[in-house]
């Protein structure tokens, strides 16, 4: 039989309650987190977003007892009784409310609840796809509420922040025309328009542009974004961005705006001060040094170019990877000399992942090469990439014999897989960092096309910007963009936008755009470019991923309340999902076999 709930009014969340509260009468709700029957005694976990506090119900009281007997976990239920100081040995002080315990007077029974099909108790996880089915369940959890919380005060740390700082926070339309990130579209077919589709914005991109060209000078946003791309760890279709535009406004001022809202947050949830000005690395030097621009600045085993070293080398590896425009670059591995066969083996299989042909080794040992490809090198040559690579007795070496890309792109692989294998990341910590002059443009070797290394918006550097002309310097055009990376993680993209039509046109032309297609496409957009824009820029961090680096959490599905699954379905509600007959006709469209 369930209580009526109307005659009750709660008085304090369950984990609100201290030792100064002794032999206050309170009412407290929540669910029985655990019952424990002990020497005659019932005590119960009773359970809230605050934590837990413990009731003790006396077999003296017949009615709560007898009550408090049926109760099973997860109920929910009402306690009124007085707060007391447990007695010495019962002191828990793991425990928030590890001193006190309630006295029952009366239970109230709010709700029941069938055994739960997954468990809340037990220290292991049970299978992702059955939390996630059970997501509402799953967030009952203390750590996922937890990520919720931090996620809540990142928000409102946020918009504290951009307010302080002439900040309009305004929404932008869900429902509109592309705006190109690089992913797919999700479409949204129209009822009303046959054949016409909106599609969900990949960024509010265009939209923040245009507010600007509105007059609105400073545009923030906690805006959704959708992108129908392959999924990873730090990936979701539904994603969501702190999004801001600035006028009137230097990259310098960006970044120092962005420093001083990065350092407000971290004090805010980790209490953690933040060292500003964040490093810079240049795109170039972040590949130099670290084989990829997102580089995890935590720890050190920076790539080093032996290229010079072994221009006459007779090894095969070295000298084909050379004569064919290649590079060799290499990393020295703290403490991995010695590695077993089997443990070197599955880095080369790591490398041979990443598309590299292979990984050469050779151990750092008793002042001497050894093992390996030691006997390929000469001495010579061993002095000096051991000192290149500032390599110590007791280090594996291992070499990348490809193109520069590639070589970068194994290293880089390489180097954070063993900084984790070999405990080289310091915890606690937070390595910002800002990556700047990116190519404005990459050729896409598949499609045989330029592609924006970023977005089409971006501006070139002043002194690039007659390259645009110059079909042989296209590669070679750097853009006003910047990137703020922490602990290997991209964190934020963000640019000075092209405020002229003149050279915007410049960048679809070079893009590929047709003259008709980008008058269908971008029309509205070039025009707008056109009635006095004033010069601007922005940048967006990843909320999901800024959540994920403050909370520790090792999936972006962790700091999301219902997140996706890799295949970008919601196994909660069973999303995507067929439609009825009598929909396909009103939206006029038709299954293909
Ligand atoms: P960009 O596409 O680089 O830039 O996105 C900015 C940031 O958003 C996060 N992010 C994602 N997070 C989770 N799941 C995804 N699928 C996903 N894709 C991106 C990343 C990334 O750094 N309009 C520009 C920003 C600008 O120029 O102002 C943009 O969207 O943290
Ligand atoms: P092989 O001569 O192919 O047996 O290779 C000799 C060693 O060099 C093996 O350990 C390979 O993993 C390694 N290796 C092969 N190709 C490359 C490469 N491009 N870069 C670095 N090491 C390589």
């Amino acid at each position: 039989m369930l209580d009526n709930f109307s005659n009750l009014t709660r008085s304090h969340r369950c984990a609100e309650l201290e030792l100064a509260d002794e032999g206050k009468l309170v009412t407290v709700m929540g669910w029985v987190h655990k019952r424990r029957d002990l020497g005659g005694l019932i005590f119960i976990d009773l359970r809230d977003v605050s934590g837990i506090l413990q009731i003790v119900i006396h077999p003296d009281n017949a009615a709560a007892f007898s009550k408090a007997e049926k109760l099973r976990n997860e109920y929910v239920v009402a306690f009124k009784g007085v707060v007391c100081p447990r007695e010495e040995g019962n002191v828990n002080i793991n425990m928030k409310t590890g001193q006190i315990e309630l006295k029952a007077q009366e239970v109230f029974l709010l709700s029941d609840s069938m055994p739960l099909p997954i468990q809340l108790n037990e220290q292991a996880l049970p299978d992702e796809d059955l939390r996630l089915t059970y997501r509402y369940l799953d967030l009952r959890r203390a750590r996922l509420q937890e990520i919720l919380i931090i996620r809540h005060k990142v928000m409102q740390v946020i918009r504290t922040y951009l307010n302080r700082h002439q900040f309009y926070e305004i929404e932008t339309p869900i429902l509109m025309k592309s705006t190109p990130e690089g992913a797919r579209d999700y479409l949204v077919p129209s009822r009303v328009h046959p054949g016409k589709f909106y599609a969900l914005p990949q960024s509010p991109q265009m939209v923040k542009q245009l507010l600007m060209i509105g007059g609105m000078d400073r545009y923030y946003q906690i805006a959704k974004c959708f992108r129908d791309e392959d999924l990873r760890a730090d990936r979701q279709p539904e994603f969501t961005q702190l999004d801001l535009e600035m006028s009137f406004v230097s990259m310098e001022e960006i970044f120092e705006l962005m420093e001083g809202l990065m350092a407000a947050i971290f004090k805010e949830v980790l209490y953690v001060e933040l060292e500003t000005p964040f490093v810079r690395l240049s795109y170039q030097e972040a590949m130099e040094r670290f084989g990829c621009d997102k580089p995890d600045l935590r720890f050190g085993m920076e790539l080093r170019d032996l290229s010079d070293i072994f221009a006459e080398s007779e090894f095969t590896v070295f000298s084909s990877a050379l004569t064919s425009g290649g590079v060799i670059k290499a990393i020295s591995i703290p403490e991995a000399a010695s590695f077993s066969r089997k443990q070197i083996d599955s880095l080369v299989d790591l490398a041979k992942h990443q598309g590299g042909k292979g990984l050469a080794y050779a151990k750092y040992q008793g002042g001497n090469l050894e093992a390996g490809i030691s006997k390929f090198i000469l001495e010579p040559e061993a002095k000096v990439l051991i000192k290149r690579l500032d390599a110590q007795d007791g280090d594996l070496i291992v070499f990348a014999a490809d193109s520069y890309d590639m070589s970068c792109k194994v290293l880089a692989a390489v180097r954070n897989h063993c900084a984790e294998l070999q405990n080289l990341i310091p915890k606690d910590t937070y390595a910002f960092a800002w990556i700047t002059d990116f190519p404005l443009f990459q050729y896409d070797e598949e499609l045989q096309k330029w592609e924006p290394a970023h977005h089409m918006f971006s501006l070139p550097k002043n002194e690039h910007i007659e390259w645009l002309d110059d079909p042989s310097k296209i590669g070679d055009i750097q853009g006003q963009l910047y990137d703020m990376v922490c602990n290997g993680m991209e964190l934020s993209s963000g640019s000075i936008r092209c405020h002229r039509y003149d050279i915007q046109k410049k960048i679809f032309q070079v893009l590929g755009f047709s003259e008709e297609e980008l008058k269908e496409r971008f029309g509205f957009f070039l025009e707008a470019l056109r009635y006095g824009t004033p010069p601007h820029g922005g940048i967006a961090p990843g909320l999901d991923r800024l959540v994920m680096i403050l909370s520790n959490a090792e999936s972006i599905r962790d700091v999301i309340a219902f997140p996706k699954t890799l295949k970008a379905a919601d196994l909660m509600s069973g999303a995507p999902d067929e439609v009825s007959e009598v929909q396909w006709k009103e939206l006029h469209l038709k299954p293909i076999e």
